[in-house]
């Protein structure tokens, strides 16, 4: 049976993050992303793919940085609500009742109580038609230590990292039947 475009997420779950930006006048942006791609290990670079339509996309031009959240199931409504297309002045960590989490090496703030954050750099605009791959660095990454237990180890079961599965939000990790992958 042939996919159609629209439904490739039925096999192929993608991660959902946040991304978060400021424009030049100090606006923080958010917008919920899918098509994130870290570059091989262990390289420190990401790659994301952006329409072309895109506050988020136009304040990486801007600025050259953004954060990468990793979002909880928790945050579901959220994330829903910064999915929204709201004007560019508009803070959009206001209108989803999110709390800024301060970088260290970029002025993007991330957003608060995510699991982690990657705050990044651009390397590299690679512009199509109706979309943009931006290639960046990781310049800091971070995690939030009340999802680590004491031996160092992430918690699947209390952070819950949303997918997006069938258009849908998902939490699927089953923590209880996993397999040892020696990558
Ligand atoms: C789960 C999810 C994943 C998304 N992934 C992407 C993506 O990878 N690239 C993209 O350009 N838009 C993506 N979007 C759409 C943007 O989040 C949405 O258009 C948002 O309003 C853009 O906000 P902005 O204009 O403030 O950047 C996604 C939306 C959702 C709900």
């Amino acid at each position: 049976m042939v996919i159609e475009p629209h439904k490739r997420s039925q096999v192929m779950p993608l991660p959902v993050v946040l991304i978060s930006t400021i424009d030049k006048k100090g606006v923080r942006n958010l917008a919920p992303w899918s098509c994130v791609m870290p570059i091989l290990r262990p390289l420190d670079e990401i790659a994301i793919a952006s329409w072309i339509k895109r506050d988020t996309l136009n304040n990486i031009r801007e600025t050259e940085e953004f954060v990468i959240n990793i979002p909880t199931a928790d945050m579901i409504e959220a994330v829903k609500i910064s999915s929204q297309n709201f004007p560019p002045d508009v803070d959009e960590f206001e209108k989803a009742g999110l709390k800024s989490h301060i970088s260290k090496k970029v002025n993007a703030p991330g957003v608060e109580d995510c699991l982690a954050w990657a705050e990044c750099k651009l390397i590299e605009e690679i512009s199509r038609k109706n979309y943009s791959l931006i290639i960046s660095k990781v310049l800091h990454l971070e995690e939030n230590d009340s999802y680590f237990n004491n031996k160092g180890e992430f918690d699947y079961e209390k952070a819950k990292p949303l997918l997006i599965y069938k258009m849908r939000f998902s939490y699927p990790v089953n923590v209880s039947n996993v397999m040892n992958l020696s990558i």
